[in-house]
């Protein structure tokens, strides 16, 4: 049984950063590959305007491939409601919004504050009850996710005070949205404020608060996932690779790699459900499928410690 729930972010929080454009068939390859290695959930795109990040305009046919595959939970990230409502038409199985704790961010990335993302969020909770009440009563819409983005610090605003995170997560929270996410979008976080934050926020929302989401800007994304652990995070965001990072916040660069992530559990004794050896192979398609693109990994490079033994 694995402990640790990653969710794979390189096709939509890698490729939307990346130099190079991804071919749809070797992003389906890819995504194949990583769904056979263990990885029970990938955030496969993004339904932002196709022109905004041209990456990202086949996230529709994505989304479809990668509903084929068997127990795989498929993400999609969305901005607003537009975003929403083609998330629902393709039925991706959860969204995830992003909501930045700093406003200058949230200006820069969606063209909205704070509070008006909260609401955009509030009113697609709204549309999927409506669809249920339309369906006979079940909720069948898909499960809503809200990131808090730039919660440990911002390229543009600096300084993020801990008390607007608090009140972000709880408003969100109270939206309706089902899980809320913790973002450090721009690798600014370090350990101690990790173990604070979600300390913090998880007193106020309790098992609402999932998702750690860390990007390895200043090298600190594992010891990072370490403390959000040691302070019960099960739910993890990692990139293949480490790729990734938000085209619209200055400085941002890759998420906490996958492989590394998974070696640093497994060879805790935490299971992860990813079968290293596999991984590799999926690693292998990333990098024929964009293949100018620098990609990165500690494990992958130096190969698995003599007597390696997989936690499960
Ligand atoms: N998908 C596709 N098209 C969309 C869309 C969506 N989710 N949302 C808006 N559009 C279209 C509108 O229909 C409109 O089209 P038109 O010019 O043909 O009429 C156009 O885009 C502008 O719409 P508007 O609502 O004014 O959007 P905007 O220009 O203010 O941009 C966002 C707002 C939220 C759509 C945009 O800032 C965005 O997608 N941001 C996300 C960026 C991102 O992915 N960052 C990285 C992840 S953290
Ligand atoms: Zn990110």
């Amino acid at each position: 049984m694995r402990q640790i729930h990653i969710c794979e972010v390189g096709p939509r929080d890698g490729l939307q950063n990346a130099q190079h454009l991804m071919p749809t068939e070797a992003k389906q390859a890819w995504i194949a590959s990583m769904a056979a290695a263990g990885i029970e959930e990938i955030e496969v795109g993004s339904f932002v305007p196709p022109k905004l990040i041209p990456a990202m305009a086949d996230t529709a046919e994505i989304v479809t491939f990668a509903l084929t595959i068997p127990k795989l939970k498929v993400v999609a990230l969305v901005p607003n409601v537009k975003g929403f409502e083609r998330a629902l038409a393709c039925g991706a199985h959860k969204v995830t919004f992003p909501v930045s704790a700093s406003r200058a961010h949230s200006l820069a990335n969606v063209r909205m504050t704070p509070e008006q993302m909260v609401e955009e969020v509030r009113r697609c909770v709204e549309l999927r009850a409506q669809l249920g009440a339309k369906n006979g009563g079940g909720n069948n819409g898909p499960q809503i996710e809200a990131g808090v983005a730039t919660a440990f610090g911002c390229t543009l605003q600096g300084v993020v005070p801990e008390d607007d995170v608090v009140r972000l997560a709880v408003m969100l929270a109270e939206t309706g949205a089902d899980c809320i996410a913790l973002a450090d979008t721009v690798g600014y976080a370090n350990p101690a404020q990790i173990k604070r934050i979600f300390s913090r926020v998880r007193k106020e929302i309790g098992d609402k608060l999932e998702a750690a989401h860390l990007h390895n800007t200043r090298g600190l994304g594992l010891a990072n996932a370490l403390a959000a652990y040691e302070v019960g995070v099960r739910h993890f965001d990692s990139s293949m690779g480490g790729l990734g990072g938000c085209p619209f916040a200055p400085g941002a660069s890759g998420n906490v790699i996958t492989e590394d992530l998974v070696f640093m559990f497994e060879s805790m004794g935490v299971p992860t459900g990813v079968d290293f050896d596999k991984l590799m192979e999926a690693r292998k398609l990333l990098v024929a499928g964009i293949p100018q693109e620098p990609i990165y990994g500690h494990t992958p490079m130096a190969g698995l410690p003599k007597g390696f033994r997989a936690a499960a």
